[in-house]
């Protein structure tokens, strides 16, 4: 079966790839989908999003990376998907994305598996890392180094250009 593995991925964590792992070892193929929540906003452009995952899960052989457009469940319905999978950190995320699983299965029908995320990276978050990088903290322990250079790349874009 093939699963995905939705998120903003803003930017890509230690977390997020821990649960990408283990997608990978319970499903036959995984699509990593860069998704727009419409009350974000970015540090990141989609395709740089895009981007640090594919580089992140290079060595994964039964991974792959892709741009989400519209609703999830019309992307799974047009690639196959059989599942849904999230990762829960704590009881906060539980309740947002009970919502969303209960609302793409009343649309599709489609199930939604939720781990539960290493406790090891439980604490991390993408908005908190963009945080602490944006007030010039170093984040290079919960990131790829990849992602890691790309973050002081765009602080140092987003300082120049005074925003
Ligand atoms: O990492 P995030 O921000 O929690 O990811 C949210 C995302 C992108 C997975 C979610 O917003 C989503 O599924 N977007 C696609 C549009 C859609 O289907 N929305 C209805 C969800 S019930």
């Amino acid at each position: 079966m093939k699963a995905i593995c939705p998120g903003s991925f803003d930017p890509v964590t230690h977390g997020h790839l821990n649960i990408i792992e283990r997608t990978a070892t319970l499903f036959d193929d995984v699509l990593v989908a860069v998704g727009r929540n419409s009350a974000k906003n970015y540090l990141f452009s989609p395709d740089e999003r895009v981007a640090m995952l594919s580089e992140a899960c290079a060595g994964m052989a039964n991974v792959q990376v892709t741009l989400l457009d519209g609703l999830l469940v019309d992307f799974c319905r047009a690639h196959d998907v059989g599942a849904i999978v999230k990762g829960l950190r704590f009881g906060g995320d539980f309740e947002f994305e009970l919502q969303m699983a209960q609302m793409n299965h009343a649309l599709s029908g489609i199930e939604t598996v939720m781990l539960p995320t290493s406790a090891r990276w439980a604490h991390l978050s993408s908005t908190m890392i963009r945080e602490v990088a944006g007030l010039g903290g170093d984040v290079s322990q919960f990131v790829p180094d990849s992602v890691d250079r790309r973050i002081a790349a765009k602080v140092a874009e987003r300082r120049g250009s005074g925003r």
